[in-house]
């Protein structure tokens, strides 16, 4: 049995976890990163892609920016898609800024790379972690590896271990009130061997249901279709897949996705959660462990970038000034903005997708206020000033 003493234990080698290790160490504090999965697949595993213009600010004031300055793609608008028109939300004239298209898998490798690079003590392929005394003043985390369990004591815990992880679920029934939204439809999405045909992504309303052209680099393709929740990815083969692409994204001006090889493809069930507080004791919770966003606002990552960017924050001053309101407060101060990234989450997504259930006067309200949305400048504005991502300090709510 070994022994390992750190100020911040932090479960899970995701965007929130690598970030907060990487922004305690600029302020002289220590952490262990302890994650279950290897080097490699979280090096690789394709997730969300777009950062707000608040999270490349943030990445780039923590010096981890220089590759995604270098090849993250500039985005500054988006475009919206109905009955085969498409109309350009121009974020960077609406609100001066703009979004970066880089993959969730490349600001990881960043990350990674930095605090390999400046010395950091993450573990990967952990197998058995479990979280010890999180109510008393010097909580640990057992964690089993190579054979052997390993004790890691330290003063907080940082639960940055995603929706599924084990922190939130260490805490005594009752230590959270959960809100959930479970929606009836999900994501297929592939990732194509295809140069974008398109400079922005294009969010197409259509009878068949959304479907999203995105992208990730000069040579690759990323694209979703609105599915069955239990849908099988089995009965969908390449063929069918570009097939109802090219049905749902035609354009009147006949414009179409460019084909190639489909690299990977895969369904993602749609839900809206929150857990409130996020702090149980010495645990604070921060990124998917917290919340979940639909992924039609393109939120996920950079809510996870700003309860990190608030937890050093909170937790510097503890170390710095024995100053504990920023700890304190850390809950309200995520809430206000994670709520408000529900929000907009939920309106993209219920603005975009058919609804099976839905009434004609339903859908005749959604139509009409996609259809504003494309004729108003101050509606534009909204989703624009949403969309690029509040200041970090803004207060909503
Ligand atoms: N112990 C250690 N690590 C764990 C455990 C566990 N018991 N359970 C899960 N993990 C790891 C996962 O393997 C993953 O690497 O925690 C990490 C959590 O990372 P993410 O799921 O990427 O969550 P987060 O860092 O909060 O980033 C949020 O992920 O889902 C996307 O859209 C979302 O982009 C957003 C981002
Ligand atoms: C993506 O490229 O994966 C992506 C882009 C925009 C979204 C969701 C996902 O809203």
């Amino acid at each position: 049995m070994g022994s390992s003493e750190t100020q911040v234990g932090i479960v899970g080698a995701g965007p929130a976890g690598l970030l907060l290790s990487h922004l305690l160490h600029q302020n002289g504090i220590h952490s262990i990163v302890l994650e279950v999965r290897s080097r490699a697949y979280c090096e690789e595993r394709v997730r969300a892609g777009v950062l707000e213009y608040t999270s490349v600010e943030l990445l780039r004031g923590a010096g981890v920016a220089e590759r995604l300055d270098r090849e993250g793609l500039l985005h500054g608008g988006i475009e919206l898609g109905l009955d085969g028109e498409r109309h350009r939300i121009p974020f960077a004239e609406l609100t001066g800024k703009c979004v970066t298209v880089y993959g969730q898998q490349e600001v990881v490798r960043d990350l990674i790379r930095r605090r390999l690079a400046d010395n950091g003590d993450l573990r990967f392929e952990c197998g058995d972690v479990s979280l010890q005394q999180i109510d008393s003043g010097r909580p640990w985390i057992r964690v089993e590896r190579d054979g052997q369990v390993d004790e890691v004591r330290c003063d907080f815990i940082a639960g940055c271990d995603g929706f599924h992880g084990i922190s939130r679920a260490s805490c005594p029934p009752g230590a959270f009130e959960i809100f959930d939204r479970v929606y009836p439809f999900a994501w297929l999405g592939i990732l194509a061997e295809a140069a974008p045909s398109r400079d922005e992504l294009l969010y197409m309303h259509h009878e068949r249901g959304f479907a999203l052209y995105s992208m990730r680099s000069p040579q690759i393709t990323r694209l979703y279709l609105q599915c069955a929740p239990e849908e099988n990815i089995d009965k969908w083969s390449d063929d069918r897949i570009w097939s109802e692409l090219h049905t749902r994204l035609a354009c009147s001006d006949g414009w179409k996705p460019t084909e190639g090889r489909i690299l990977q493809k895969g369904i993602t069930g749609m839900r809206s959660f929150v857990v409130e507080p996020l702090q149980y004791g010495r645990l604070f919770l921060a990124g998917d462990a917290a919340h979940i966003v639909p992924p039609t606002g393109a939120k996920g990552m950079n809510l996870a970038f700003a309860d990190v960017h608030h937890l050093a924050k909170a937790l510097h001053a503890f170390y710095r000034k024995a100053d504990e309101t920023r700890l304190r407060e850390y809950s309200n101060t995520c809430l206000q903005r994670i709520w408000n990234a529900q929000r907009f989450s939920w309106w993209m997504t219920s603005l975009l997708h058919r609804f099976e259930q839905e009434s004609p006067f339903d859908r005749r309200r959604q139509l009409a206020e996609l259809r504003y949305l494309m004729s108003s400048r101050a509606a534009a504005t909204d989703l624009a000033e949403n969309y690029v991502g509040l200041p970090l300090e803004a207060c909503i709510g």
